[in-house]
């Protein structure tokens, strides 16, 4: 799915974790926290991926079972001179096939609401669609917290 043969996918590893952290303050407004990283990749509730372009780390894939049918789709990224290549697709796939392994048939995302408006330049909404998830209401109430601001999530469903 990937175009060109040079990214590679793999397990994460102790060593990835300062340029995870560095490429998740630059993709999202809520990062984790460095400590939330190391909690989170010793917890083995969680599921952990990369994507390197020559052994650089260019994209992550976070996912957790969250309940018996669904795994939660908890951080996807790819560094911005990376983008539009497929790569997303192809850790959606790495995803799916860990939902179907689990016996779970969903994934679901939690998106900051500021990121369903068309109008804005960060907008999810067509990378959304486009891989096939719908949007479920009611918002989440401040889902989102850091440094004492709050913002509401709206949790985005794809059935497989
Ligand atoms: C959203 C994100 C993961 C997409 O990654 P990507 O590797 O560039 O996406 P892909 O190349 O696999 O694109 C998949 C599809 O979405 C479309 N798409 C990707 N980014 C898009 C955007 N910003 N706006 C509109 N469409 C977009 C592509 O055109 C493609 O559709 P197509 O196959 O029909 O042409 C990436 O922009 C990113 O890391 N953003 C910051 C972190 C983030 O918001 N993650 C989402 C967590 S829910």
């Amino acid at each position: 799915m990937i175009e060109t043969c040079l990214y590679h996918i793999r397990g994460v590893m102790p060593g990835d974790f300062n340029d995870i952290v560095d490429l998740d303050i630059k993709s999202f407004e809520h990062p984790w926290t460095g400590q939330e990283w190391t909690a989170r990749g010793h917890d083995a509730k969680y599921a952990m991926s990369v994507v390197t372009y020559f052994g650089s780390i260019v994209a992550v894939l976070v996912i957790r079972k969250a309940s018996t049918r669904m795994v939660e789709l908890c951080k996807l990224m790819v560094k911005y001179r990376h983008r539009g290549k497929g790569i997303s697709r192809s850790l959606l796939k790495v995803a799916e096939d860990y939902t179907r392994r689990g016996r779970c048939d969903r994934l679901f995302a939690v998106v900051p609401e500021h990121r369903i408006y068309r109008d804005h330049p960060n907008s999810l909404i067509t990378w959304l669609k486009k891989t096939g998830f719908e949007a479920r209401t009611p918002f989440l109430k401040d889902h989102f917290e850091s440094c004492g601001d709050s913002e509401d999530g709206v949790k985005f469903v794809r059935k497989l």
